[in-house]
């Protein structure tokens, strides 16, 4: 690694970036990259740091996904979803806040109508944009909620290797993956995407791919967070992602996608709770992602252990400790 290297690689287009540019990035200390990643986030997202109010309203999943402890074959997890009153409430707690917009979570489970219920109260209710994150459904679906008032929607590729992906997603294929994402933009979302660091079998070329793919697909959202071993997966005991390569990849995001907003992920705040969300920002972050769920069903939203708490106070506190702007309002009470 050399600084004239990385200086060159730096001032490339992102749509002149190759594979090799990004493994070179990828084996570069992330607090050599960090001042690079901040001027381009400054020179195009500003010092505006934008938060999302996270409400995740139900545990509840179709799926078999090996790495998260949601999975339908976990039978060691108390199931809950919250009612159309409890998330209607957890949004007010977010709206006066001062939140950009709530993110509406859940497992991957048939629930058209009633979803698109919630959406039509919580657009009329309150004036914010609505993004969902609630998995792979059918077109029609997709466009249901959108009718509804949905405006963003976050689903993430994951990891950019066709294998790794049928291996870790049993009856499954990356490529239906990206079919949902192209039909969401289609629709007119604003769509998120991304994927997981240091997954058992991944290496740093399919990282470097997953990056690229991240470009390609113009996603306005980037979320990468590290891989966390749950103990109630396939994958207990294997080893988590570093602090380090997430921060690397989050600075190779930035070059990559200069416009896109790319959150400091909460599975980061995980690893490192001391310094995980600032280290983020400052790795070409622009984007936090306090929860509002209640917290005995946050308790129960354990897609990997030890999930961390990231609240309004802890994310205008980290937000300000760096000299960066938020759209927050202190509550009166605790969240
Ligand atoms: N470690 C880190 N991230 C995980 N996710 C699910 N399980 C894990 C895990 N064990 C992420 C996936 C998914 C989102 C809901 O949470 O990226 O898209
Ligand atoms: Fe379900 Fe999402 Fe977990 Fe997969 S990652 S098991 S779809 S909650």
């Amino acid at each position: 690694m050399s600084i004239k290297k990385i200086t060159q690689i730096f001032a490339l287009d992102p749509w002149e970036l190759t594979e090799a540019d990004i493994l070179t990035v990828l084996q570069t200390p992330w607090q050599v990259l960090a001042p690079y990643a901040r001027s381009l986030a400054e020179a195009h997202k500003g010092r505006h740091v934008f938060v999302r109010g996270l409400v995740e309203f139900s545990n509840i999943c179709r799926r078999n996904c090996r790495y998260c402890g949601l999975r339908f074959q976990n039978k060691n997890l108390h199931r809950y979803r919250l009612t159309q009153e409890e998330i209607l409430q957890a949004v007010a707690c977010a709206r006066q806040a001062g939140v950009d917009t709530v993110v509406l979570q859940s497992g991957e489970v048939p629930c058209a109508a009633w979803l698109g219920e919630v959406v039509r109260q919580i657009k009329s209710q309150f004036n914010l944009p609505v993004t969902l994150s609630v998995g792979e459904h059918s077109a029609e679906d997709y466009a249901l909620w959108r009718d509804a008032g949905a405006d963003r929607y976050l689903i993430k590729h994951e990891t950019a290797d066709a294998a790794l992906y049928a291996a870790l997603h049993p009856g499954h294929s990356l490529q239906e993956r990206l079919r949902a994402i192209g039909t969401l933009q289609h629709l007119g979302y604003e769509v998120g995407g991304g994927f997981m660091i240091g997954l058992p079998g991944q290496n740093l070329a399919i990282l470097a791919r997953d990056i690229l793919l991240c470009r390609d697909l113009r996603l306005s959202m980037i979320g990468a967070g590290p891989f966390l071993a749950q103990d109630d997966t396939p994958l207990a005991g294997e080893r988590n992602g570093t602090t380090e390569m997430t921060l690397r990849t989050m600075a190779a995001l930035r070059l990559a996608n200069p416009e896109a907003n790319i959150p400091a992920t909460t599975a980061l705040a995980t690893l490192d709770a001391q310094n995980g969300q600032a280290n983020g920002l400052w790795a070409g972050g622009n984007v936090l992602m306090p929860s509002f769920t209640p917290p005995e069903a946050a308790a129960l939203y354990t897609i990997y252990d030890n999930k961390n708490r990231v609240s309004v106070r802890n994310a205008a506190a980290v937000i300000e400790s760096l000299g960066m702007t938020h759209p927050l309002k202190m509550p009166d009470s605790e969240y």
